[in-house]
Order: structure tokens, then C-alpha cells, then sequence
């Protein structure tokens, strides 16, 4: 029996060959300590470098500005509580947004019962956060402002430009969660303004459990891990050299090949969507019809439930769904609801995501089994 077909790229992507090709020394031979300043630490050292390097040039900062982490969450982590604890003295106002992942949602959570005040922006239909608004937050106290570039679920490409312009003007610290965008679009940290970026590396064709932060030189936010000196003694802990490596090949790759893959992603998501739209009359596309990140498709189906639909296909097509719906509640996801997604669509919400490895025949087939399902599903089968 074959695989059902992967259409679930913001969950996570699959390694890509060159990646696994570039890490297999440090898997194989490499297993040395980059610290040790013997023969086996001289490569395990020279790997941790080069990946640096590999992001910083993908998001145009210095090396020297990129810490390595385990991933998006800790980087969010790492950059909100550590403006926070750093900046205290400054004031204790946090802004963000209501479609932020949990990553920075629940660090704002917790923030808040250490004393801080969290804003946290609403989102216009098409899951945008306005630059007016953020303008309107801004008050004397206001130490840091946390937005994603890109939304996991719907796309959405947020105006982070404006807001670094904006956040600088008024001497206020920038965050942008760039788990999502990295290796979709253009991600340059010097035209967004931004202080502090995070990448995850699984949404990017390296390893889980892998990812970095950009820390704007000059600017300190608190140690995150206390222990040995690594990584410019703010996050200690020998370096997981085999994922950096990963991390650092998938950061060359994206950057090399990103006008390729971004027409690719972008062709494979519309024609899904041109033909489901024929298919499945009616439907309705969520999040920005442009400004959206080129593999992203979130779809409703008219008073259908998501968790039904996937059901129905599961075998065939994975996907993600926008609602869980139980047998008396539906629960609609955080975006949507920001969005003002009415219940009848939004409960019947499909993310189906496109990545480099998705091909037309795959694009024809999820049509099919889509359709399909849908079909069944309206005439009560
Ligand atoms: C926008 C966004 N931020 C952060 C994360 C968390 O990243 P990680 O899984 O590497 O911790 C994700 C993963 O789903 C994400 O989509």
C-alpha cells in the first residue's frame, strides 16, 4: 500500500538528501567535542562554524550574530524572556498578537504572572495585524514587540517592515518568529529592522529538535542556558553538531535554490486550489490572497466538519485540520477565530501545504480524494 500523500509542510518537511548527506560524517567518523582542542575536536569545531556562517548568510547578519538553539520554541523563548528579564528596568510592556504560535503566546502567558502587561493585537480577515494598531499600543513602558513574519496555519505575511521601522523609531525592541517563512520567501533580517529572529530547522528540511536565534549585535538579552561557555556563553551546552550541520547545509540550500522552490511551492498550491475550487463549490480561501506564503493553502468547506474530512481521506492525503469538532462542541482554531472566520466555514477548515517533494500527479490525486470526500460528506454519506 502506498503512502498517503504529504501535503502538511508546515507541520513539519521531510530531511532534504543533501542535508542527510552533509550530516552523515558527523554520524559516522565526527564525533568529537567542538571544545576539545585536540585532533577530533579540530572538524566537530570548523562544522559549528561553517553553519553559522550558512544562516547568516541566508538572513544577511554576522555570524557572530546567530545562537544555536533546539528549535522555534526555544528561540522564542530565549529572545521574549530574555528582553524581558534584561529590560525590566526599562519598563514591562510586551506587544503582540492574538495568531502568534503558542511558542510566543504561552512565554507572554507566563510572562504576565511575573508582572508584565501583554498587548495582544487583533488580526483583520485575512489574518493581518495592522501596523496602526501596533502604532496605537506603543506607550512609554513598552520594551518589546513580538510578531511573527509569517502564520503557521493561514500564511499570512505580516508587515514586518512597518513595524520595524515603527519599533525603532520609538527605541523599542523587535521580535519576529520566522519558524514559518524561513526557505519560503525572502527573510532578511536588515530590511525587516528586526532585533531578534527565530528559525526552527524542521520547517526547513533539517532535523527536528534543531533551530537558531539572531541577536542584533550590541543587544543582550538574558542568558538562557547557565553552564560551560558555548555559543558565546549565553546558551551553554556542548553544540548538537551533527543537527547544526543539518541546519547550516538546509540554510545554504534555501538560499540557494529559493526562486526555484517558491515558484514550485506556489504552482503546486494553486493548482490545488484552482481545482478544489471547481470540485468543492463552494469553498473559501483564509488568510491574505497575496501577501501569503507561497506554499500555503487554508481552505473552508462549507458546513462540513475538518476532523470528518480528514477522516475520510487520511489513507490517501495528510493533512491538518483548522477545527476539531466533537460531537456537541467545535473547537475553532485560535487563527481562524482572530480572523473572524464565520463557524459555518470555519469548521470545516483544511491547512494543505505544499513543499519541494510535492508533485502535480500528487496535486491531481489530493483533488480527487478530496472532491470526493467532500461530495460524500455533503449528500449526508
Ligand atoms: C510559527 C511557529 N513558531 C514556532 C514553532 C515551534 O517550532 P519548534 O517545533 O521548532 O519548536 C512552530 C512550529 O509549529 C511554528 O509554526
Amino acid at each position: 500500500m502506498s503512502k498517503p500523500i504529504y501535503l502538511d509542510y508546515n507541520a513539519t518537511t521531510p530531511h532534504d538528501p543533501e542535508v542527510i548527506e552533509a550530516m552523515r560524517p558527523f554520524f559516522e567518523e565526527e564525533f568529537g567535542n567542538p571544545s576539545s582542542s585536540h585532533y577530533y575536536g579540530t572538524r566537530p569545531k570548523q562544522a559549528v562554524i561553517a553553519g553559522r556562517e550558512q544562516i547568516a548568510a541566508l538572513i544577511n547578519c554576522r555570524p557572530q550574530e546567530i545562537i544555536f538553539t533546539s528549535g522555534g520554541t526555544e528561540s522564542n523563548n530565549f529572545a521574549i524572556k530574555g528582553c524581558a528579564q534584561s529590560f525590566d528596568q526599562k519598563g514591562n510592556h510586551i506587544i503582540t498578537s492574538q495568531i502568534e504560535h503558542p511558542a510566543v503566546l504561552e512565554v507572554c502567558n507566563f510572562l504576565k504572572t511575573k508582572g508584565f502587561e501583554i498587548t495582544c493585537l487583533p488580526v483583520d480577515e485575512f489574518g493581518q495585524v495592522g501596523v496602526s494598531d501596533v502604532a496605537a499600543a506603543i506607550k512609554k513602558e513598552t520594551i518589546l514587540i513580538s510578531i511573527m513574519h509569517a502564520n503557521n496555519e493561514v500564511g499570512t505575511v505580516q508587515p514586518i517592515e512597518e513595524i520595524g521601522r515603527l519599533a525603532k523609531e520609538n527605541d523599542i525592541v523587535v521580535h519576529t518568529d520566522a519558524a514559518q517563512s524561513v526557505g519560503k520567501i525572502t527573510v532578511d533580517v536588515q530590511r525587516l529592522g528586526v532585533d531578534l529572529l527565530s528559525i526552527a530547522g524542521h520547517k526547513a528540511y533539517a532535523p527536528k529538535g534543531v533551530g537558531a536565534l539572531y541577536i542584533r549585535r550590541g543587544l543582550e538579552p538574558a542568558k538562557f542556558m547557565h553552564g560551560a561557555g558555548q555559543e558565546m556563553a549565553v546558551r551553554a551546552g556542548t553544540e548538537n553538531v551533527l543537527e547544526i550541520v543539518g541546519l547550516g547545509a538546509a540554510c545554504e540550500i534555501a538560499g540557494r535554490d529559493l526562486e526555484k522552490n517558491m515558484q514550485h511551492m506556489k504552482a503546486m498550491r494553486d493548482r490545488l486550489y484552482e481545482a478544489l475550487k471547481i470540485n468543492c463549490d463552494p469553498v473559501k480561501l483564509n488568510g491574505h490572497p497575496q501577501k501569503r506564503l507561497p506554499n500555503t493553502l487554508s481552505i473552508s468547506f462549507l458546513e462540513l466538519e475538518a476532523n470528518r474530512i480528514l477522516d475520510a481521506i487520511g489513507s490517501e492525503v495528510a493533512a491538518s485540520a483548522g477545527a476539531a469538532c466533537h460531537s456537541d462542541t467545535v473547537q475553532i482554531s485560535e487563527v481562524l477565530t482572530a480572523m473572524k472566520v464565520p463557524l459555518e466555514w470555519a469548521k470545516g477548515t483544511l491547512r494543505l501545504t505544499t513543499g519541494r517533494m510535492t508533485t502535480a500527479a500528487d496535486i491531481d490525486k489530493a483533488v480527487r480524494v478530496i472532491g470526493a470526500a467532500v461530495k460524500k460528506l455533503k449528500t449526508g454519506g
